[in-house]
């Protein structure tokens, strides 16, 4: 699948049905070949363009500049002539930001690495190119990873940077990957929203400049989504090129594509550089987050299929991966904060006699919740709602022959909460100001173990209080006010990472200990969609917006990406919470079932005609 060719000094990794190529010129600068249909063997070094003058590097010294600023760089390094997007950018002990990464050497192995806590494609069947770019200067190190797996079409990419030299440097950018593309004429493809109307498909052409999809909020987002396609013109579901970028990271984001001054094309997707900065001391190695691409000769349906595949045979986990999930209810739009015990067990009772498999208690069973402004951070049972805690919930819905699942919201903390009472500093602040508020909560600083160790301890012992068999783990604000006071100045820029390193750390625990757990992520809705959550959990929820028809864009846009399995969706009520549209029964029906299907509405009041139609049947 992966193979180096000594005399040529060209990389071939092959997948299924595409070849990706790179080749050293010069003896030292890595350059990007090709990348599309599968290639048998075929000299294509002329690609590099080192034979055309005067761009030939060794031989023209006088024009190194403008070779730098037109050779179709692997992993570009900007401030000594490609002045192009790059993907590192360092600060050095001397304050200087210049770099020249030279090809220093490449192992082939079977296999694939675990990229230290963070998600990632995993499984059998893999081979992985390990490429060493140094500058001696700067003292870096950079290894470039790209796996490819017998079963799959997807090259899977990641970086990992190494301070070699003997002073302290700054990480400034590490972005994860780079396509450099001959071709001009591409339409770019991305997902954009906004709450309640996430992931809608968006088309346009590139002309020379560029085009920008990016998160600075501390989540993939509701607004942009962590990938990236150039398409060719015209391209569809089923004719036409696609090469897309896809990030398997959940915080901030940066994917760019520039069509440049000669019409070609760079596109690069990693970690948001803004606000960003890693202190790395010497020796120290910073791992960035794995980019999945895919290319399809055969439109966007071709690119599907090919991230389905991966995501559900090589990212997504866990023992409920291979089962039908359960058919769930959950309370929220049914009740909101307005339940107790008695009407949740009504609920159950109906529920259940008409085949729906689990009761999910949604917000507000905690401390002294009553409405949105109080009591994230105590996760200790409401006794007043539900005398017995939610033990004695749980064995009442388990007699019914239903499972019991409940919603958390670890990373957050209401001003109006003991702990935040107790650890006024726990939250993400700036020195001298007050921390915006979102839904009157605040972030907690998960860059400190010991929050963290609070939080899992807490989420644990709920856990461990009665029978759940479920969690929705929500996250319901952006990041703001970055600020800890558990780091010195030189490694605040660390933060929006180790934070998302920490949301990583704390769901591997829960997943490690509770492996037959159900985990559901959310984020106000579909926030936080994207293929590093789905390493954690089998399904996320899609969209705060239930409307059928609002629906439609929302999961057509999702389904581009991820399986139809993981997608959480479910039947509402009428007039629709969110858009206060009314739908057919059916309609609602059906279009939660292209997701993993579920009500969310109160069962006690359906009417005859709309219970009659028994959609817990009709999955099965
Ligand atoms: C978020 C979720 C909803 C619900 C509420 C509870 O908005 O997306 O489904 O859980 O929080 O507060």
């Amino acid at each position: 699948m992966i193979s180096y060719n000594e005399e040529t000094k060209i990389f071939k990794l092959d997948t299924q049905t595409t070849s990706y190529l790179m080749g050293i010129a010069d003896g030292k600068y890595l350059g990007h070949i090709y990348y599309g249909r599968k290639l048998t063997a075929q000299d294509l070094s002329y690609l590099l363009r080192t034979q055309e003058k005067p761009f030939v590097p060794s031989k023209l010294l006088r024009e190194k500049l403008s070779f730098l600023d037109s050779f179709p760089m692997e992993f570009p390094f900007g401030g000594t002539g490609d002045f192009r997007e790059s993907c590192i950018e360092i600060r050095d002990s001397n304050g200087q930001s210049g770099m020249e990464l030279l090809y220093a050497g490449h192992r082939i192995y079977e296999g694939k690495e675990k990229l230290r806590g963070l998600p990632g494609v995993w499984g059998e069947g893999c081979q992985t190119l390990e490429i060493r770019l140094e500058d001696a200067c700067a003292g870096v190190r950079v290894l470039l990873s790209y796996s490819v797996f017998a079963d799959s079409d997807a090259v899977i990419r990641s970086v990992k940077a190494e301070n070699i030299g003997t002073h302290t440097i700054y990480l400034e950018r590490i972005l994860s990957a780079c396509l450099e593309m001959d071709d001009e004429d591409f339409e770019m493809l991305s997902l954009s929203g906004a709450w309640a109307r996430e992931r809608h498909i968006q088309r346009q052409p590139l002309l020379t400049g560029s085009f920008v999809t990016e998160s600075v909020r501390g989540e993939s987002s509701h607004q942009d989504h962590p990938f990236l396609a150039a398409l060719s013109k015209g391209c569809t579901q089923t004719c036409g090129e696609v090469y897309a970028m896809h990030f398997v990271y959940s915080g901030n984001f940066l994917a760019k594509a520039q069509r440049t001054q000669f019409d070609t094309l760079r596109m690069v997707l990693g970690i948001h550089p803004e606000r960003f900065c890693w202190k790395l001391e010497a020796g120290a190695v910073f791992q960035a987050p794995e980019a999945v691409l895919v290319y399809s000769d055969a439109g966007l349906g071709k690119m599907s299929r090919s991230l389905h595949s991966l995501y559900r045979n090589h990212l997504i986990r866990g023992n409920e991966k291979e089962k039908v999930p359960p058919v769930l209810i959950n309370n929220w739009e049914a009740t909101y904060f307005d339940f107790h015990t008695e009407k949740l067990i009504a609920i159950a009772k109906e529920s259940a006699a008409l085949g729906i498999e689990m009761l999910v208690l949604d917000d507000g069973w905690f401390g002294h919740r009553e409405n949105d402004d109080s009591s994230l951070g105590d996760w200790t049972v409401n006794e007043q709602k539900l005398p017995g805690g939610l033990k004695y919930l749980a064995d009442e819905v388990n007699k019914l022959g239903m499972k019991f699942g409940i919603w958390l919201e670890p990373e957050m903390v209401s001003p109006d909460s003991k702990l935040y009472e107790k650890h006024p500093d726990w939250a993400f602040h700036l020195k001298g100001r007050t921390p915006s508020r979102a839904r009157d909560q605040l972030v907690l600083d998960l860059s400190r173990q010991e929050v963290v160790d609070y939080l899992y301890d807490s989420i644990s012992k709920v856990l461990h209080s009665a029978n759940i068999e479920y969690v929705k783990w929500d996250m319901n604000r952006a990041l703001s006010d970055i600020g800890s006071t558990a780091f010195p100045p030189d490694q605040q820029g660390e933060l929006s990472h180790r934070y998302m390193l920490a949301v990583y750390e704390m769901q591997e625990r829960l997943i490690t200990e509770f492996p037959d757990l159900l985990l559901e992520n959310c984020s106000s809705g579909g926030g936080r969609f994207d293929p590093g959550m789905l390493y954690y959990s089998p399904q996320i929820w899609c969209s705060d917006d239930t409307d059928a028809i609002e629906r439609l864009s929302i999961q057509e846009g999702t389904q581009l990406l991820y399986p139809m399995s993981t997608i959480g969706a479910h039947v509402s009520d009428c007039p629709n919470h969110a858009v206060g549209r009314n739908t057919p029964f059916q309609t609602r029906g059906i279009t939660a079932l292209s997701g993993t299907f579920g009500y969310e509405l109160d069962i006690t009041k359906i009417s005859e005609e709309n219970g009659s139609y028994n959609l817990s049947k009709s999955k099965a």
